[in-house]
């Protein structure tokens, strides 16, 4: 299993039952596989804050400096409860943004999450000061802004990784804290965030905070915003002239289905972020993999395998074969 495998490869990862105290890290081993994140840290980290955002969707804000200063948007961590064995495996989670104590060092990070099994439902318990176990940054998160039109789209859950990619491209923040990366000035920068019913929509207030964002919401209820799927407001964004758009996606797969068509009939750069159900999150398991189309000069139509924790979770729409 993979709680053992990580045990066992690494002297410093704390056992499951083991009373390591929050703060103390060590280093995620490597398997030396191709694509994986060398920088990735295990660490216990403290809950300083844990909130609702939406209608079965909750905010939690940990201590862990150390994890938090090298992730970039888009990336993940895998989550667990320590002492645990059910579940057993962690689950993984996007970085919401990362917060800076009293002296404006980073000291942390958030997350979202929405109550959906055991692992989410074990987390709605925690209250302040109880501790989880976590690692990461892990996956190859988004890259930086190209400049021109930015169109972020969420569906549900998958708005999180969108308030650090927004703080970052409107010059509010820089990622990774330890040597910032470069961003090209975007012309503007939308995210078309929709959910299934004015309720679940979650950290709006967090957005509508970013200098420059617009935010344009739908519901497929029309309890707020457009009354339908979010990817009309995207059409109708790809329809309207001007500079060139990058198109950036999270949501569940029928919504990134959808965006990778528009995407593709416009002719526009797409990044899609996958959701998919991980079990170890540093690539040794291959239980996570998407097919994707090589771009090597091999045949056309050749696709290989490639694993959504370490190659992902983030891939070019006109790569992904659903
Ligand atoms: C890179 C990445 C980033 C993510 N970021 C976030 C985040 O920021 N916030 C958040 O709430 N969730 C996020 N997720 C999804 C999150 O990991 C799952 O919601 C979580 O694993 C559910 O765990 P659970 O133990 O509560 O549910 P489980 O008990 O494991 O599963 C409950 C049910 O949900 C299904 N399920 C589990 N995971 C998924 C999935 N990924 N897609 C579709 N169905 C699933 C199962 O098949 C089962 O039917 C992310 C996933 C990935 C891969
Ligand atoms: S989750 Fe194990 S290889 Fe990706």
């Amino acid at each position: 299993m993979i709680t053992t495998n990580l045990t066992s490869m690494s002297t410093c990862v704390p056992e499951t039952n083991s009373k390591t105290t929050a703060g103390s890290t060590c280093q995620v081993p490597s398997l030396g596989l191709p694509g994986q994140m060398l920088n990735a840290v295990q660490e216990r980290a403290r809950v300083v804050l844990h909130e609702p955002m939406a209608k079965s969707t909750f905010r939690l804000r940990l201590e862990c400096a150390q994890l938090a200063r090298p992730i970039v948007p888009g990336q993940f961590f895998m989550v667990r409860i320590p002492g645990e064995s059910d579940p057993l495996l962690g689950r993984p989670f996007a970085l919401f943004d990362v917060w800076t104590n009293t002296a404006g060092e980073v000291a942390g990070l958030e997350f979202g999450y929405v109550v959906i099994g055991k692992m989410t439902g074990r987390l709605s318990h925690l209250v302040a000061g109880d501790e989880v176990e976590i690692w990461g940054p892990l996956g190859n998160g988004f890259s930086a802004s190209p400049g021109g039109r930015l169109i972020f789209v969420a569906g549900g859950i998958g708005q999180t990784p969108f308030l650090a990619l927004a703080n970052e491209a409107l010059g509010q923040s820089s990622y990774p804290a330890t040597s910032p990366r470069a961003v090209v000035t975007p012309s503007q920068v939308t995210l078309c965030y929709g959910a299934r019913s004015a309720e679940f929509l979650a950290g709006v207030d967090d957005f509508n905070r970013v200098p420059g964002l617009q935010v344009e919401l739908a519901t497929d209820d029309g309890s707020t915003g457009h009354h339908g799927y979010v990817t009309q407001l995207l059409d109708r964004h790809l329809k309207t002239p001007g500079e060139p758009v990058t198109v950036y996606a999270c949501g569940p797969e029928p919504m990134l289905k959808a965006v990778q068509k528009l995407a593709l009939a416009a002719n526009v750069t797409c990044w899609l972020s996958l959701e998919t159900p991980m079990a170890c999150g540093f690539g040794a398991c291959f239980s996570c993999v998407a097919k994707i189309r090589e771009d090597d000069g091999t045949p056309e139509g050749s696709w290989d395998y490639r694993r959504t924790c370490v190659e992902g979770p983030i891939f070019e729409a006109r790569q992904l074969i659903f």
